[in-house]
């Protein structure tokens, strides 16, 4: 499955901050009883490649992949905990060797149209848009499209319920990720349906 494909699966992917083993469990359950499929679970916490391992043996049907990868060492491991995917909040030149060497799908993060072009020169179409809001938003890829119109984007950074159905009205986004399917608040309560429920709104306003 190549990254463009990844994107497609749904409209909407969660980026996932987790504090412990059993919390990725709980938060994939109730995000899958949503009807969401795609997961980043960034590397951002001593809790993540375990969640990642545990996470892939929970839910074989779920594609889980790794975010906030900024080198080799990081993306090895990732992809020893199972992760089918990788995406990164930019395209460090030491991350391309092992890319390269690993084939996994991969999503650079851009926030500009020189990084935008380096990014597809070095193989990748499919780019997160990051952070999107602070970068532009929907102004910048609307302005993106008519130069750089073989480029699709999966803009992250600002993303919540009010402003993702105006992301996915362009017609260079293929998702949208962000934190806000998994809000703190809501996973420090244990509010798993109430998870649920904000994955199951999400994508049921994308498909409007
Ligand atoms: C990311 O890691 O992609 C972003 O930090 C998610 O941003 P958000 O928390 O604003 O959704």
């Amino acid at each position: 499955m190549d990254t463009l494909a990844i994107l497609k699966r749904g409209p909407v992917m969660p980026v996932m901050v987790i504090q412990s083993v059993d919390e990725a469990l709980q938060v994939t359950r109730a995000l899958l009883d949503g009807g969401i499929n795609t997961f980043e679970i960034t590397l951002r916490t001593p809790a993540a490649l375990d969640g990642v391992r545990e996470m892939v043996k929970a839910f074989p049907d779920a594609l889980i992949g790794v975010g906030t990868v900024r080198n080799a060492d990081q993306l090895d491991a990732a992809l020893q905990a199972g992760a089918r995917f990788a995406v990164s909040p930019g395209l460090p030149a030491a991350l391309l060797p092992a890319l390269a060497a690993n084939k996994v799908p991969f999503l650079p993060g851009v926030a500009t149209p020189t990084e935008a072009m380096n990014a597809f020169d070095a193989g990748f179409a499919a780019q997160k848009l990051f952070p999107a809001e602070a970068v532009g938003g929907v102004p910048l890829l609307k302005s993106l499209h008519s130069p750089l119109p073989d480029i699709v984007f999966c803009p992250t950074g600002g993303i919540h319920a009010a402003n993702a159905a105006t992301y996915l009205a362009l017609p260079n986004v293929a998702c949208v990720g962000g934190s806000w399917l998994a809000p703190a608040e809501l996973v420090k309560a244990g509010d798993w349906q109430g998870i649920t429920t904000l994955a199951a709104g999400a994508l049921a306003q994308a498909k409007q």
